[in-house]
């Protein structure tokens, strides 16, 4: 059905539940169907040849328009928060009020560092980011079928879209919501647009006062790719959830959140740099006969 399924970097706890949701999905038609991805460390890579990619974070705190002292304080931040977000033994109840404080405090330092609006393109241009190989052919073929991608990201959405721009794939199909950059009318960053969103709160709190779902309320199939544990509640606003299959790239401490992520999402893909499995079940569902 799905020979990308049988990839050394492919785990699923139920496969025989997995392949039935993924021809329930088929049967229902493409006209059902919508993808409901997160960004950093999804849609993009976790890391190449040994290194770890870029953020879109990362991509504003490592850009020469940060001061040295800035570019320090933004380190610190991540050393000491980051590993708290992964923690496979703290609740996400211990976590939410902790992420809060690192976005508010990295929001708030690069606020002071005067970034421009037209800088933008040039500081996506010149990092290191790289969207996961095969990346064409996903947004290619969900803009073919008119299946929407919404992104919803805890990251910063002016930098995402300006990846996915400058990769030639944002088509009409894609919807972004995320973290957005609020400039003064001289177009310098003065702070950053609400709610907030980071990686513990994705999902219906942040997304009222966005019609998105309730446009997409006849599209009952759904398609989830997340990398955190709080990437799986991003389809908690979809009225009426038909079929949900969720795929989680597990990228960082991979041993140790095996086991919660084998119970949370229905394929789990381990150090799988590729859009390769997530292509296959979409080649099946939208072309195979
Ligand atoms: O789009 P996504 O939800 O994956 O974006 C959030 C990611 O950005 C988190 O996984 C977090 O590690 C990272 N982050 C960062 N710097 C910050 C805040 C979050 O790199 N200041
Ligand atoms: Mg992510």
């Amino acid at each position: 059905m799905v020979p990308e399924l049988e990839k050394a970097t492919v785990r699923i706890k139920h496969p025989e539940r997995v392949m039935g949701i993924i021809r329930s999905i088929k049967e229902q038609g493409m006209s059902k169907l919508q993808v409901i991805s997160d960004f950093d460390m999804t849609l993009s890579r976790f890391g190449c040849n040994g290194r770890r990619c870029p953020t879109s974070h990362n991509i504003l705190d490592n850009s020469h328009v940060v001061s040295e002292d800035g570019k320090k304080k933004l380190k610190d931040l991540l050393h000491y928060y980051y590993p708290i977000e992964i923690d496979p033994d703290r609740t996400l109840e211990e976590k939410r009020p902790l992420m809060v404080e690192w976005w508010s405090r990295a929001h708030d330092l690069l606020s002071q560092q005067k970034i421009l609006k037209g800088d933008i393109a040039q500081i996506v241009r010149e990092s290191d980011v790289m969207l996961r190989d095969g990346f064409n052919e996903l947004f290619d073929q969900l803009h073919e079928y008119d299946v929407p991608l919404f992104i919803f990201s805890a990251g910063v959405g002016d930098i995402l879209e300006e990846i996915i721009r400058q990769a030639n794939v944002f088509h009409p199909n894609v919807n972004v919501v995320s973290n957005y950059m609020d400039f003064d009318d001289n177009g310098v960053l003065r702070c950053f647009k609400g709610p907030l969103i980071h990686t513990y709160n994705k999902n219906n709190t942040v997304l009222q006062g966005t019609e998105y779902f309730q446009q997409l309320s006849t599209r009952t199939s759904i398609i989830l790719l997340g990398d955190s544990m709080g990437d799986l509640t991003m389809a908690d606003g979809v009225p009426s959830v038909e079929n949900i299959l969720k795929i989680g790239f597990l990228n960082d401490k991979v041993e140790e959140q095996r086991g919660k992520y084998l119970d949370a999402y229905d394929i789990v893909l381990e150090s799988d740099e590729t859009l390769d499995v997530v292509n296959g079940i979409l080649r099946y569902i939208l072309i195979e006969t």
